[in-house]
């Protein structure tokens, strides 16, 4: 990947961004990224540039930036934006080599700076890739034992009914009338993944912020509909906290999970609801939402905030991730407008079938007591975990996010002894010494923390730098 960093002033053309760049990158250089301050890559012309030749374009906080090392500095920049040169930092900020310091091009002062980075994280690794015959499952974030018998009945029925096509009307209203809500505000999606692709598709944001760490099909699917995205990454030493004053005053889509994976750090629903505003889209992720008891934080039953869009997803509570159902919920009019961009028919009858069973008090008092009973398993995991591994911020969810010594080879032995836990370096923000492992039974978390306190007693100390 070259990462081309920039800084322009406002009102630079795309016809100036182009030359500047083409001044300084070699002819038929692929796989172009342009790096930018966060407010820059809402700029119209660096956007046009970025769209007539299909490259990439990120912008950074300064806040970011202003942390990263650069060759050469200048004290005008360093006093208007906090880093010396928003080019080289904007180049250098995933690591990678710079080959062209930053040059000045024309009357406009667009700077340049090309570095080779080492790839971006996949963003398209999940849990399930890390999966194995023979190997116990810490990996991917769903409810193992999960469905149980009453809504497999319910699947199994509802394939009587699939000559027809769904239709999507009763568990509709079921959702609509668990939220509060009127129908018009409940959209049904094939999981709580579709419904990040319906948004990239149906917005045309500015400036769209991702908060990281976190679940990175949100992000994914901006980018792939071509939208400039800026990440927030939020630091391990302050626990992974929401900080609402690290999102950009001027985004217009804000995404943010609550809990959040892959950190299980539950924000506290006013501090989301403080992203909320006018002309603002603020798209929260609730996919787990359920495994918290009483589901303290979720703002899915607040009709009053502007622009706020939920998204929950049904796979993780009740081990229906291949059957994918979800819904959103949020403002008639955006919901119209996400719906306008699904196909006929998105959510099966199996789907439709199992989103009305699990939405009646019966079934929610189930998960309720499960979430009840995760509370416990994860508190069991977290009191055998060896001393030397250290669990980042305050873990409320169905996973904990781990900092082990030598990550990456500690996860390899680890497969060799059976066990298959998330790497986390994928992730926006976390490095290969994190690891994420799902919270399981305690007969479960004893056995894997026992071989865990195994591994780790032979590895060296950390091999990267927390972000
Ligand atoms: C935070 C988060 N949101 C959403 C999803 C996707 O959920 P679904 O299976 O409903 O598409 C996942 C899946 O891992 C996730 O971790």
């Amino acid at each position: 990947m070259t990462t081309v960093g920039l800084g322009a002033v406002s009102g630079v053309t795309a016809d100036e961004v182009l030359a500047a760049v083409d001044a300084v990158l070699p002819a038929a250089t692929v796989g172009v990224r342009i790096a930018t301050l966060d407010v820059r890559a809402a700029e119209p012309g660096l956007r046009e540039a970025a769209d007539r030749r299909g490259w990439a374009l990120v912008g950074h906080p300064a806040a970011e930036l202003a942390r990263v090392p650069v060759p050469t500095p200048s004290a005008r920049v360093a006093a208007a934006v906090g880093t010396g040169s928003v080019a080289e930092a904007a180049a250098l900020l995933h690591g990678g080599t710079l080959t062209v310091p930053k040059t000045v091009h024309g009357r406009v002062t667009v700077a340049v700076a090309v570095a080779v980075a080492p790839a971006d994280p996949d963003l398209s690794h999940h849990g399930d890739a890390e999966l194995a015959p023979g190997l116990v499952d810490l990996a991917v974030n769903v409810r193992a034992d999960a469905p149980p018998p009453w809504l497999r009945a319910v699947l199994h029925a509802s394939i009587d009914a699939a000559a027809a096509y769904p239709d999507p009307a009763p568990a509709r209203t079921a959702v609509a009338a668990a939220h509060g809500r009127p129908d018009d505000e409940v959209l049904l999606t094939a999981g709580a993944a579709e419904a990040f692709v319906l948004v990239a598709r149906a917005l045309r944001p500015r400036l769209a912020a991702v908060v990281h760490p976190s679940f990175t099909e949100p992000e994914a699917a901006l980018r792939a509909a071509g939208h400039p995205v800026t990440r927030v990454l939020l630091p391990a030493d302050d626990g992974r906290r929401l900080d609402p004053a690290a999102v950009p005053e001027d985004a217009d889509l804000v995404v943010l999970g609550n809990p959040t994976n892959p950190t299980s750090v539950l924000h506290p629903a006013a501090t989301v609801a403080a992203l909320a505003r006018p002309g603002r889209v603020l798209l929260v992720d609730e996919a787990f939402a359920d495994t918290v008891p009483g589901e303290p934080e979720s703002l899915a039953d607040r009709r009053d905030l502007p622009g706020l869009l939920v998204v929950r997803s049904l796979t993780k509570t009740w081990g229906l991730a291949g059957v994918r159902v979800g819904y959103a919920v949020g403002p008639a009019p955006l919901i119209a407008r996400l719906a306008a961009q699904q196909p006929q028919w998105p959510v099966s009858t199996p789907a439709l079938a199992a989103l009305a069973a699990c939405t009646t008090p019966e079934a929610r008092a189930e998960a309720e007591q499960a979430a009840q009973d995760l509370t416990g398993w994860r508190t069991t995991l977290l009191e055998c975990l060896p001393p030397s591994v250290v669990v980042e911020g305050d873990p409320r969810s169905s996973f904990v996010l781990l900092r082990v010594p030598d990550g990456l080879a500690v996860r390899e032995e680890l497969r060799r002894r059976g066990w298959a836990v998330r790497r986390g370096d994928t992730f926006p923000g976390l490095t290969g010494d994190h690891l994420r492992v799902a919270v399981r039974r305690p007969e479960v978390s004893r056995a894997f923390a026992a071989v865990l306190a195994d591994v780790v007693a032979g590895t060296t100390p950390y091999t990267s730098e927390v972000p």
